[in-house]
């Protein structure tokens, strides 16, 4: 039996935004009683990426188990709900709008207020939930398959987008590399794993800095780079090694990420760096980030791969700030495919 304190506050998180359904219950914030994902890679994979339309079908089947499976799993009912929470946006719209017509459902029918949570922010409270200390202000390197943004987190509401990709996110460049050198979607953690073996001096990939100044990020030149460099070589007939390939393409990426990182912390005059997304989880990334952060005497954080990739429990972490500002939805709330970070949902739809 828990043991929950009346001023607890217990979120039922729903995410569907992309190709996992999750649920969990989280307590204050930073207490995941649960965390169930039902991943629906398997079944993308033999298409080379995610199938926006079966990915809202498999949503559908999955959400009620997934749902039933993180009550079950955290030892809670509906009555030990304080909200139920839900990824309204960024995100493919027929995957959120399962998850977002559930929960409204659920809290409906169980006379629970509803928090719509943007994804991103939820990636970035991922970093509250192991390190129950972390707080803001915080530089954020937010790297995902469909986002890079380098973000400035003011406070537990306010967050400052200093830069983003003009073109590919880090993970969508990772996954159409490996795909290239035919390994399966989701590449990222295929290359991270083929990278061990092979050489990041072999091949010398361009490290795309922009302006002077700028933290915006631009991945699509260096992914054509290695794409010329695989169609030089098979022209010339010349051996490809695939590792070698790897590791140089993934360390051009990292070596930008670490060092547009580093700049922000030097700019905003910000000693505490965290990470977040899917890429985060990237051995390579998280090596070389430690590595620059103790050299400047910045203070990292890094969450646990589960965490970084999607998941409800940062749902529920970043919808406690809301839940504690009583920003509330209404019934009429939406999915929002393209849902800009930095802008509450009042601004942006007013
Ligand atoms: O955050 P996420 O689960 O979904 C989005 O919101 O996009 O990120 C998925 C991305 C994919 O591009 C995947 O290849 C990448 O994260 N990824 C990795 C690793 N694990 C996942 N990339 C590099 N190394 C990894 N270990
Ligand atoms: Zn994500």
């Amino acid at each position: 039996m828990l043991d929950f304190k009346q001023e607890d506050v217990v979120i039922l998180a729903i995410e569907s935004s992309c190709d996992e359904t999750s649920a969990a219950v989280v307590k204050n914030g930073r207490n995941v009683l649960s965390n169930i994902i039902s991943s629906q890679i398997d079944i993308h994979k033999r298409y080379g990426g995610v199938v926006p339309e079966i990915a809202s079908r498999k949503h559908i089947e999955a959400i009620d188990y997934v749902v039933y499976d993180a009550l079950e799993s955290a030892g809670v009912s509906l009555n030990d709900i304080s909200a139920v929470a839900v990824t309204y946006g960024p995100g493919l719209v027929g995957a959120l709008l399962v998850g977002l017509s559930y929960a409204k459902a659920v809290a409906f029918a169980s006379e629970k207020p509803l928090i719509g949570v943007h994804h991103i922010e939820g990636h970035i409270c991922a970093n509250y939930i192991e390190n129950k200390n972390w707080e803001p202000p915080f530089i954020c390197l937010v790297v995902s398959g469909g986002h890079t943004h380098l973000v400035y987190v003011k406070n537990y509401y306010e967050y400052e987008i200093l830069g983003k990709t003009r073109d590919d996110a880090a993970g969508e460049a990772l996954d159409k590399v490996a795909r290239a050198i035919n390994l399966p979607y989701p590449g990222g953690p295929k290359i991270d794993k083929l990278a061990k073996e092979g050489n990041p001096n072999a091949i010398d990939f361009p490290r795309v800095l922009l302006e002077e100044g700028s933290f915006d990020f631009s991945f699509s030149g260096l992914k054509s780079a290695v794409l010329n460099y695989l169609n030089k070589a098979k022209m010339m007939g010349n051996e490809i090694f695939d590792a070698d390939v790897a590791a140089s393409f993934q360390q051009s990426i990292v070596d930008v990420l670490v060092m547009k990182t580093i700049a922000a912390c030097k700019k905003m005059k910000v000693d505490k760096v965290a990470m977040a997304g899917g890429v985060s989880a990237n051995s390579c990334l998280r090596k070389f980030m430690k590595e620059a952060c103790e050299k400047e005497g910045v203070t990292l954080n890094m969450v646990s791969p589960v965490f970084c990739t999607d998941n409800a429990a940062m749902i529920g972490s970043a919808a406690y700030f809301e839940y504690i500002a009583e920003n509330f939805d209404g019934w009429d709330l939406n999915a929002y495919p393209s849902l800009k970070l930095g802008e509450s949902r009042r601004k942006q739809f007013e």
